[in-house]
């Protein structure tokens, strides 16, 4: 049997808050942010909104287009670095959300890579029959962890939750090869430095801002191309495949130049690309998902379709996987 996506869903929240917004905020400018990232806009959650709300906007819509009742789910994981709280976990309020108790609910850290390895934990699940069918979300409200006095990581971010519900099936669906990995020694180059146990909160955390995004720019972005092709082929090959066979391609939006250095160097073509960073930024765990479903509601992603997912992010984390839609 295969692993299929039944279902997706996204939520974004209305408000947009333009490159011209973020010039009356800090020194920065549309120009240099469209051309340094490929963003144009991001959305911003209203402050009476935490990650589980946009889960669970997400998951009633992957619900209702697969027919299915909340009580059809009997596995919750949630892949974010911005939790509604340090515990509960995200995924446990969601399933009060959805009216639901009793089955596993829990949550992921993996940064921008939490939805693909979410993906993979569920599939094993499913195989070993730990669960009969799982939603899977990616979700973030990156407003709440950046720095809006710093230019140089402000701009990059927004906020928003997508949604895959994932069961065995009899029909041609599967997921076709993966790969994950992690390098915990490049760590400190894309941090939030306080807030946990290392550095719990104080007064001089929150005057120092270390509860928002720290990073090397350059040392991550090249990483992430470095990475994601590498990763990328791998899972080609191991589908026993080639960059011909895709259909489609959707990478983690980060930077439009990460994304164009990287299939560059897979070689694939850019119309087989999904796109979404101009207007949504770097959502981290949510970019995947959320890009899945705006793919297959644009008729992009279709039954039967080749695509390759890839991924990066903190950790270092990174991976691909090749799905028969
Ligand atoms: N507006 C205007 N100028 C800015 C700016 C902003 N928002 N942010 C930085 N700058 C300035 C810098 O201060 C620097 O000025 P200087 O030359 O006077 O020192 C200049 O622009 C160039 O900065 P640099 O860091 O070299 O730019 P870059 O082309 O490397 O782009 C990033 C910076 C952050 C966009 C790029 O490194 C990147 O995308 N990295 C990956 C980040 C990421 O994806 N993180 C999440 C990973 S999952």
């Amino acid at each position: 049997m295969g692993i299929k996506f039944v279902s997706t869903g996204r939520y974004l929240p209305d408000k947009v808050l333009t490159n011209f917004d973020l010039e009356k905020m800090v020194d920065t400018s549309d120009e240099w942010i469209r051309t340094r990232t490929g963003i144009k806009e991001r959305r911003i959650a209203p402050s009476e909104m935490a990650t589980s709300d946009m889960v669970t906007e997400a998951a009633r819509i992957a619900l209702d287009r697969a027919n299915l009742k909340p009580e059809d789910i009997d596995c919750i994981i949630v892949a974010t670095v911005t939790p509604d709280n340090a515990y509960p976990s995200t995924a446990c309020w969601v399933q009060k959300n959805l009216g639901l108790k009793h089955f596993p609910a829990f949550d992921i850290e993996a940064a921008c890579s939490g939805f693909l390895y979410g993906v993979i934990v569920a599939k094993s699940l499913l195989e070993s029959k730990a669960a009969t069918r799982v939603l899977v979300s990616g979700a973030e409200t990156m407003s709440r962890a950046v720095n809006w006095e710093d230019r140089e990581t402000c701009v990059l971010f927004g906020d928003g939750a997508g949604v895959a519900i994932l069961e065995l099936s009899n029909d041609e669906s599967d997921i076709l090869s993966y790969n994950w990995a992690a390098d915990g020694n490049l760590g400190e180059l894309l941090i939030q430095p306080a807030g946990g146990s290392r550095l719990p909160p104080s007064h001089e955390t929150i005057d120092k801002k270390l509860h928002s995004v720290f990073m090397q720019g350059a040392d991550v972005f090249k990483n992430a191309v470095r990475w994601m092709a590498d990763s990328a082929e791998r899972a080609l090959r191991d589908a026993g495949m080639t960059k011909d066979d895709i259909d489609l391609y959707i990478p983690h939006q980060a930077n439009i130049r990460i994304i164009e250095s990287t299939i560059k160097r897979v070689g694939i073509p850019k119309e087989k690309t999904v796109i979404t960073i101009d207007r949504f930024a770097n959502i981290s765990a949510a970019t995947v998902p959320i890009a899945i479903d705006c793919a297959v509601e644009e008729g992009r992603l279709k039954r039967g379709d080749i695509v390759l997912l890839n991924t990066f992010g903190g950790g270092f984390t990174w991976g691909a996987m090749v799905v028969k839609w």
